[in-house]
């Protein structure tokens, strides 16, 4: 597929993808979608590739879903075309991937960053959820994930004014895992995806289950499920050689077996 609304590049094993709409702040407009969907899945079905960073502009991540486009929809429009269902897609990535965002990461921006694994900040970051100013709410899960990053006082408190919240609070807010100068965004987006693509994939993968778990699970059930998962890993040729690596003082050639 050739992409109009992104940009796509493998360095080594880590996929470089680009929001690419700089006229329109990166609105997520449905080719966005259409294109990111295709890219992410095909960054998961390549073995060759074994950390994805997701990331925009130097002014914007994204400024939210494409409200050019949205405007003159009906309810029938909508509720018949179930708008935006297809952004879930992305959160069935089953390897590891980072959003490292600089700039407006606004309504789905912000939603999109929090569909990653983790999130890195530039000094310049901006998130918010300022739908209700359009007369409406989040709509690509931002009132469920906010919340479940920052917590109901903030959450409600940015989802019902419409207030924006800069990268420093991000990072003491528990939205974001680091904040960098914005001239070392993609350096260290990179660096940080260059070490997770050399870690055992197999293991990657069950890791981000586990963790995803916690969000769906009773402690009980998600103690149990990742206890399950981590019996399961000593079933992988990546598991012998980890350990067998350790005892032999040097770094594991992982396989992702
Ligand atoms: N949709 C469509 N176009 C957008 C856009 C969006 N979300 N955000 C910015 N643009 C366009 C502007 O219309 C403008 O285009 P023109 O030059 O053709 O007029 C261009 O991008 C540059 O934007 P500005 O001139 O507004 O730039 P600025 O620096 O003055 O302001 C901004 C930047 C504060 C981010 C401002 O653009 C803004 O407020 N954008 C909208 C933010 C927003 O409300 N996002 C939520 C959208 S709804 C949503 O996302 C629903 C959901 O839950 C998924």
């Amino acid at each position: 597929m050739t992409y109009e609304t992104i940009k796509v590049e493998q360095k080594g094993a880590v996929t470089l993808v680009t929001f690419d709409r700089p006229k329109a702040l990166n609105a997520l407009a449905n080719a966005v979608l259409e294109e990111l969907t295709d890219a992410f899945r095909a960054y998961d079905a390549d073995d060759s590739q074994r950390c994805l960073v997701l990331t925009g502009s130097e002014k914007a991540f994204a400024a939210g879903a494409d409200i050019k486009e949205m405007a003159p929809q009906s309810f029938g429009d909508m509720y018949g075309t179930n708008y935006f269902a297809g952004w879930e897609n992305i959160t069935r990535t089953r390897k590891p991937w980072i959003a490292a965002v600089a700039g407006y990461a606004l309504g789905g921006g912000c939603e999109v960053a929090m569909m990653a694994d983790t999130l890195i900040a530039a000094d310049t970051a901006v998130f918010g959820q300022p739908e209700i100013k359009l007369g409406v709410i989040p709509g690509m899960g931002g009132s469920q994930r906010l919340t479940q990053a920052i917590g109901k006082a903030k959450a409600m408190e940015m989802i019902l004014t419409g207030r924006n919240m800069k990268a420093d609070e991000a990072l003491t807010s528990g939205l974001v895992c680091k904040v960098v100068p914005a001239e070392e965004l993609l350096t260290e987006a990179m660096k940080m995806a260059e070490t997770i693509a050399e870690m055992p994939p197999l293991a990657a993968i069950a890791a981000k289950e586990a963790v995803n778990a916690s969000y769906e699970m009773t402690l009980a059930q998600g103690i149990n499920f990742e206890r399950r998962v981590f019996h399961g890993l000593f079933g992988t040729d990546d598991q012998k050689e980890g350990m067998a690596a350790f005892s032999e003082k040097r770094k594991g050639d992982f396989k992702g077996r």
